[in-house]
């Protein structure tokens, strides 16, 4: 098969790693892709945004499937447009995207089928939210409806700072993605990815994972896309993931169909594991970044078989298998990410970091200028590794970060703390 992936960060070179890996693969096209996607890929330079053209260039390579890894596309709806051009596409269409595109829309689905989430009102002017605001218990969170980057979610300690927020809002700091707003109950507990696979019908359950998306140690400094990674995430014992399954993912699936407007693609639910059970914090509609590089490194069976299934609407009686063992990754970032990040400096020694056992290096951010390998973007570079358990493959990324020299870097030390805590016995917490 001829696949296009479609992308060019960490998540991407993780799935175009697993998929060229796959006995059913003959080409492999990334568009734009990145010069860690252009080892397993040949990169196409596209416009993803022009529907027409990845089109065009689907017929003339005979591409039997297309990837979107990005949510923004799926948003503007690269599904429908290629699923009408008579291409087959992995991802959900327009209206089903809009589990990730409007926070409005989760939460009235939420709301309307009963699926567990923080308690919260929708509004499309300030007067009315800042009234709100002051009847309700703080903290209290202030989100833009509008796809963000991730942004547009401020937790509000202080009537003061819910005001600012709702102020920034309107105020145009999102443009268009705060046009309207949700605020919501700030939950308590522990935070947990869960993804699954949904063919509009049937919902199959990926690994868990565990993000960090704070900037700097001690979960401090600015909210990133995600500094690293782990799987499985320990708070999802297999009864915690039935939960999630039968009272949020399986709900969800449903109501969507249910609607005329059936979800497939992959499914991604943040989730607070609260007192009272498992709540839907967001869906997201497309594998997480770096969730993704550590689910990829665990997979055992053929992704690509997996995806087709999901197109074809055959997950029923559709299966994956995993390694037992855990998977971390490392986020390094150029530094001023998540603010402006300093790009085109050199990295070395990539070569002797993945050299150590279990290691897999992901580009996120990186291009080619001759032999040398220049940064180009927020976050660059992200290190993996397998391991029997969480510290064990924390010590394989931390030993092969040792061996990469890129002095305008910078990276977590303490990726895993919550599962590596868990491992030495440390109360969970
Ligand atoms: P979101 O973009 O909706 O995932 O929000 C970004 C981050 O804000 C989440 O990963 C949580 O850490 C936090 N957050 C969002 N909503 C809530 C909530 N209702 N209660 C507690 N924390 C939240
Ligand atoms: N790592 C968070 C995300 O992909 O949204």
């Amino acid at each position: 098969m001829n696949v296009l992936l479609l992308g060019s960060g960490g998540r991407e070179h993780a799935l175009a790693w697993a998929l060229s890996a796959s006995p059913l693969l003959k080409s492999l096209y990334c568009a734009p892709g990145n010069a860690g996607i252009a080892e397993v890929a040949q990169c196409v330079p596209l416009d993803i945004a022009d529907h027409s053209a990845l089109a065009a260039f689907c017929r003339e390579n005979r591409i039997d499937l297309v990837v979107v890894g990005p949510e923004a596309p799926l948003v503007a709806g690269v599904v429908d447009d290629l699923t009408a051009a008579g291409i087959k596409v992995f991802g959900p269409s327009r209206a089903a995207a809009r589990l990730e595109g409007s926070k409005g829309f989760t939460k009235d689905l939420c709301r309307e089928f009963g699926i567990p989430t923080a308690t919260y009102a929708r509004f499309s002017n300030a007067g009315d939210a800042k009234a709100y605001a002051a009847r309700h218990p703080l903290p209290l969170v202030v989100k833009a409806d509008g796809l963000a980057a991730g942004k547009g979610v401020v937790i509000a300690e202080t009537k003061e700072d819910a005001e600012k927020a709702i102020d920034a809002c309107f105020g145009g700091s999102f443009g268009p993605a705060g046009a309207e707003i949700v605020i919501e109950e700030f939950l308590q507990g522990e935070e947990a990815s869960f993804f699954a696979l949904v063919d509009g019908k049937h919902a199959l359950p990926l690994a868990t994972a565990q993000d960090h998306k704070r900037a700097f140690d001690g979960e401090t400094g600015p909210n990133t896309g995600g500094m690293g990674a782990y799987s499985p995430a320990p708070v999802m014992t297999p009864e915690m993931s039935e939960r999630v399954m039968s009272e949020i993912i399986r709900p969800t699936v449903a109501a969507m169909a249910a609607r005329g407007t059936p979800y497939k693609g992959v499914l991604y639910a943040g989730l607070m594991i609260t007192a009272e059970g498992p709540k839907l914090i967001e869906y997201n509609v497309r594998f997480g970044d770096p969730e993704a590089q550590v689910l990829m490194m665990r997979l055992k069976s053929d992704l690509l078989a997996a995806l087709l299934a999901t197109v074809d609407g055959v997950l029923g009686s559709f299966d994956l298998r995993w390694h037992d063992d855990a998977a971390l990754t490392v986020v390094l970032a150029a530094k001023g990410y998540p603010g402006t990040p300093v790009k085109g400096t050199e990295i070395r020694g990539l070569e002797e970091a993945a050299m150590v056992p279990g290691v897999e290096i992901f580009h996120a951010g990186t291009r080619r200028d001759g032999t040398r390998l220049l940064a180009n973007g927020g976050r660059v570079l992200n290190v993996a590794a397998r391991g029997r358990t969480v510290s064990e493959a924390r010590d394989r990324v931390y030993e092969a970060i040792s061996r990469i020299d890129w002095p305008e870097g910078f990276y977590r030390r303490d990726i895993g703390w919550r599962a590596i805590g868990r491992e030495r016995g440390d109360q969970p917490g």
